[in-house]
């Protein structure tokens, strides 16, 4: 029998159909990592809600709660104050709560949804459910990012996933958050980089390919900090724009990315 929470639709919601009737809605997320995320939250290898930490407009809860509506699996509780910071976009610079759940009725996913209009801290006090996949996409200061992988990740059950987004962009806090709180112990593996989000899979490395893996993603994701936090300082603009904007922004991310869809397979 499926848990009570589980959302059942007669309609469809194919990654191509959603992205139609997503296209006019404004966000961070690339194309790539819309696939991503709908695939993650169809792939429902563990049981539990999906958790998205920043939904701005909703294009990003829009592509979670297809994915999971397509499975039939649980809800999306997507918490955001909607407060109208930080600007992505200066169209949308205000607050954000009205347009987002505009986009999902749009979108039919309202049912599929549970807005929650608070900061990731307040929303927290009062969590207890088990989660099967957790989208970190808010707060993006080091000390924020690492809370929320933290305090929510606690919450992860096995074999469920964390994705972040920004992970390789430079002068925000995922890159060494991943590197402290995920790559730590060897208690997350099957990682993966698609654009910028890094995902991973609560469960220790198992067999040779996961090792493999394991050592694959967390040195690049190392080496990723090391070069992001070497340049932060005062490093002639030309060597900072090198490093960061080149080497990581473009060429590792495309790199790992490669990797990701030919091996890791992630749709
Ligand atoms: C980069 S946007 C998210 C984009 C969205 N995931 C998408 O794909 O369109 C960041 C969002 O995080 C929200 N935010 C900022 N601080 C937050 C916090 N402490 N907890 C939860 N959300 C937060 C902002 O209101 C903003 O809407």
């Amino acid at each position: 029998m499926l848990p009570r929470e589980n959302v059942v639709s007669t309609q469809t919601f194919s990654f191509s159909q959603v992205q139609k009737r997503v296209a006019h809605v404004s966000g961070s997320t690339t194309g790539m990592e819309s696939k991503l995320l709908y695939h993650l939250a169809r792939k429902a290898e563990a049981n539990g809600v999906v958790v998205e930490i920043g939904s701005f407009l909703g294009k990003s809860t829009i592509f979670l709660a297809s994915g999971s509506k397509e499975a039939k699996q649980q809800k999306v509780y997507a918490i955001d104050p909607h407060a109208g910071a930080p600007v992505i976009n200066k169209k949308f610079s205000g607050p954000t709560y009205q347009r987002f759940l505009r986009n999902i009725e749009g979108a039919s996913v309202r049912d599929a949804v549970v807005p929650i209009k608070k900061t990731s801290d307040e929303a927290f006090r009062d969590w207890h459910r088990p989660i099967r996949l957790l989208f970190v996409d808010g707060d993006h200061a080091y000390q924020a990012v690492k809370r929320d992988l933290k305090q929510w990740g606690s919450f992860v059950v096995e074999k469920g996933v964390i994705a972040l987004h920004d992970a390789l962009n430079p002068g925000v806090g995922p890159p060494r958050a991943i590197v402290e709180v995920l790559l730590s112990q060897k208690d997350f593996s099957r990682f993966g980089v698609v654009d910028s989000i890094f995902y991973g899979t609560k469960m220790r490395p198992k067999t040779l390919f996961d090792w493999i893996n394991w050592y694959f993603f967390a040195g690049a994701m190392r080496l990723t900090a090391a070069l992001i936090s070497f340049t932060s300082g005062s490093r002639p603009r030309k060597i900072k724009t090198a490093v960061q904007q080149k080497l990581v922004k473009t060429w590792l991310k495309r790199w790992l990315t490669g990797v990701t869809l030919a091996v890791a397979r992630p749709f």
